[in-house]
C-alpha cells in the first residue's frame, strides 16, 4: 500500500515538475521571438512616425530652421518650449513661487492648454486665453527653465505633444523630443553649435532689434542654462541614440535646411 501511494506520488512531482520546465521554455522561446520582431521592426525603418524631432541647447537655432523647414516639407511646426513658458505664465498669473514643486503640481490641475496655428505661427492657448505674444519675455524664459525640471509638468506636456504628432506630420523641436516624446520619430536632429557662437547669434539677433545687451551676460546664460537642461533628473537634454549630430556652427541657415531635408528625403526613400 505505502508503495503505492509513494509510486502515484513520486509520478505527480515527475509531471509538475516537467510541466513547470516547459512553460519556461516555452515563455523563453516567446520572449526571444519578441525581441527579434521588435529589431527586425526598427531596422527596416519601418513603423517609424512621419515626423522630424529636433533637439539641442538653446540658441542653436533649431525654431528658426524648423520653421523654414516646416515650410519647405508643409509639415506644422510644434514649438514645445512655448508650451512650458506657456505653464510659467500660468503660475506666474497666480501669483505662485515656481520653486515650490507641490504648488505648481497643484495649479497644473486648473489649466487646459491647446495649441493652434495661424498663418504658420504657433499660437498657445490657456483655456480660451491666446498668450502667445507673452511667452518670449526674460522672466517667462527663467521661470519655464525652473518648472520644466518638474515630473507632473514634463508628463502634462508630453502627452499633449504626442496627441498633437498623432495627428499630423510634425516637425518638432525642444530638448526631448527624440528621446522622449517621438521615439519613433523618422528623423531625429541633435543640432548643436558652441556656446559662443550661440552667444554671437543672439547677441547679433537683440542688436538687430534695438534692444541692448551685453555679450559676455548673453554667454553666461547660455552656459548656466545648457548646465541646467544637461542636469536635470528627468529627460536631461541629451541626442537620442539614433539622432543625426549637426554642429551647426560653421553652417549657414539655407545649409543647415538643405541637410536636413536630403537626410529626410533619404530616409523617405524619395
Ligand atoms: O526653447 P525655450 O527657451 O523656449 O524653452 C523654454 C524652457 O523650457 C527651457 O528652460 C527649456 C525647457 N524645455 C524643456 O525642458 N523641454 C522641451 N522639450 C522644451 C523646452
Amino acid at each position: 500500500m505505502w508503495c503505492e501511494v509513494l509510486y502515484v506520488g513520486g509520478f505527480l512531482v515527475a509531471l509538475i515538475y516537467y510541466n513547470f520546465v516547459w512553460d519556461i521554455l516555452v515563455f523563453g522561446v516567446r520572449m526571444v521571438e519578441k525581441t527579434e520582431d521588435t529589431d527586425t521592426v526598427m531596422d527596416k525603418g519601418t513603423e517609424k512616425m512621419d515626423a522630424i524631432a529636433i533637439d539641442g541647447p538653446a540658441g542653436a537655432g533649431k525654431s528658426t530652421i524648423a520653421k523654414d523647414l516646416a515650410r519647405c516639407l508643409e509639415m506644422t511646426y510644434v514649438d514645445t518650449g512655448a508650451m512650458y513658458r506657456a505653464i510659467a505664465v500660468w503660475v506666474g498669473d497666480n501669483d505662485a513661487d515656481p520653486a515650490d514643486e507641490a504648488e505648481v503640481e497643484r495649479l497644473l490641475e486648473g489649466i487646459t492648454m491647446s495649441v493652434g496655428h495661424e498663418e504658420g505661427v504657433q499660437r498657445v492657448y490657456l483655456g480660451d486665453r491666446d498668450v502667445t505674444d507673452r511667452l518670449r519675455a526674460e522672466e517667462t524664459g527663467r521661470i519655464a527653465s525652473v518648472v520644466s525640471k518638474y515630473g507632473a509638468v514634463r508628463r502634462k506636456l508630453v502627452e499633449l505633444q504626442q496627441q498633437i504628432a498623432a495627428k499630423e506630420p510634425v516637425i518638432m523641436d525642444g530638448r526631448d523630443i527624440g528621446t522622449k516624446v517621438l521615439p519613433d520619430a523618422v528623423l531625429k536632429v541633435f543640432m548643436t553649435a558652441s556656446p559662443d557662437i550661440r552667444a554671437k547669434r543672439r547677441f547679433d539677433e537683440l542688436m538687430e532689434k534695438g534692444i541692448e545687451c551685453d555679450y559676455d551676460d548673453i554667454l553666461e546664460d547660455i552656459k548656466k542654462r545648457d548646465h541646467a537642461d544637461e542636469t536635470r533628473t528627468i529627460s536631461p537634454l541629451k541626442p537620442a541614440d539614433d539622432a543625426v549630430i549637426l554642429d551647426t556652427s560653421d553652417m549657414t541657415q539655407d545649409e543647415v535646411v538643405e541637410k536636413i531635408e536630403k537626410l529626410y528625403d533619404e530616409l523617405k526613400g524619395r
